[in-house]
């Protein structure tokens, strides 16, 4: 490997948008009724403000393990911290947001009625919903088209307005299980450039989802990478490579050769 190999730090810290992962292992059962292991002993520290890659093969369980940093899945062994607490207590905050694969969109809503929904669980006031909705539009680039419907947008529009409604709760961690798998190229680097700009805005930890090297390389501190069945980490690689980042440069496309190798 030309990259360095880090080792997990064994400490959880308790800064804003650090997460640690211990002991994570999860089982489900099969069609036939037999449990089938999932994740095995996941252990992984994530630094505030970093971003992290999830990288690996199709069913080696990495939304399964976004899942359960979310708090959607609960492990049978393990557990999960955010900010130094144990999970369970922090879905009562507003700090951990979920970006999925599909936008997720509801066609009969405008885009900034589609951003609000985020904040419609909570008692905020109307006025404060919509002028933090705007807000998170803003911040995508797409104050223009607040009173558009998912039908007006393109691809990368529709992805922008996902990423406004995960963003409007302020998270100081947002989740993103391949968020852009469906864009195109141009548009995927364009979301990747965007992404990481607001991330140094607003100061966020990513862990970001994905079976793409490249967009692993682009976009990540740290690149987790995952072994399958029963899934587990197999290896944590150290991206140094200074930003903005291009896929097609030499440095940037002999890393993402290498983790090929590793998957
Ligand atoms: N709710 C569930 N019940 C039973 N099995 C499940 C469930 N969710 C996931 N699995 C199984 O767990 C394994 C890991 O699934 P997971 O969706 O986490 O993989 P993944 O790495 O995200 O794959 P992909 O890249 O295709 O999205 C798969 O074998 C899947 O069939
Ligand atoms: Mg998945």
């Amino acid at each position: 490997m030309t990259a360095a190999t880090a080792a997990v730090p064994a400490a959880a810290s308790t800064e804003s948008g650090a997460i640690a992962v211990r002991g994570v292992s999860k089982w489900f059962n099969t069609a036939e009724g037999t449990p089938l292991q999932v994740l095995d002993n996941i252990n992984l520290t994530i630094a505030a403000q970093s971003v992290v890659a999830i990288l690996g093969a199709s069913g080696c369980g990495k939304s399964t393990l976004l899942n359960i940093i979310s708090g959607i899945v609960t492990p049978e062994r393990g557990e999960i911290c955010i900010n130094g607490i144990t999970a369970g207590r922090f879905s009562e905050w507003r700090s951990v947001s979920y970006m999925f694969q599909e936008d997720r969109l509801l066609p009969w809503r405008t885009t900034i009625k589609n951003v609000e929904f985020a904040l419609e669980t909570g008692n905020m006031p109307r006025s404060e919903r919509e002028s933090r909705a705007r807000d998170a539009l803003k911040l995508v680039g797409l104050e223009a088209f607040v009173d558009a419907f998912p039908y007006q947008l393109s691809g990368g529009m529709r992805s922008r307005v996902a990423l406004a409604r995960s963003l409007v709760q302020e998270p100081c961690i947002l989740l993103m299980d391949e968020p852009f798998s469906r864009l195109d190229a141009l548009t995927r680097a364009q979301m990747h450039e965007e992404l990481l700009q607001i991330q140094q805005l607003k100061k966020m930890t990513i862990v970001f989802v994905t079976h793409d090297v490249e967009e692993a390389v682009v976009l990540a501190d740290r690149v987790v990478v995952m072994a399958p069945r029963p899934g587990r980490i197999r290896d944590i690689v150290e991206i140094a490579l200074s930003r903005p980042r291009d896929a097609t440069e030499p440095a940037t496309a002999r890393l993402a050769h290498d983790l090929k190798s590793l998957i």
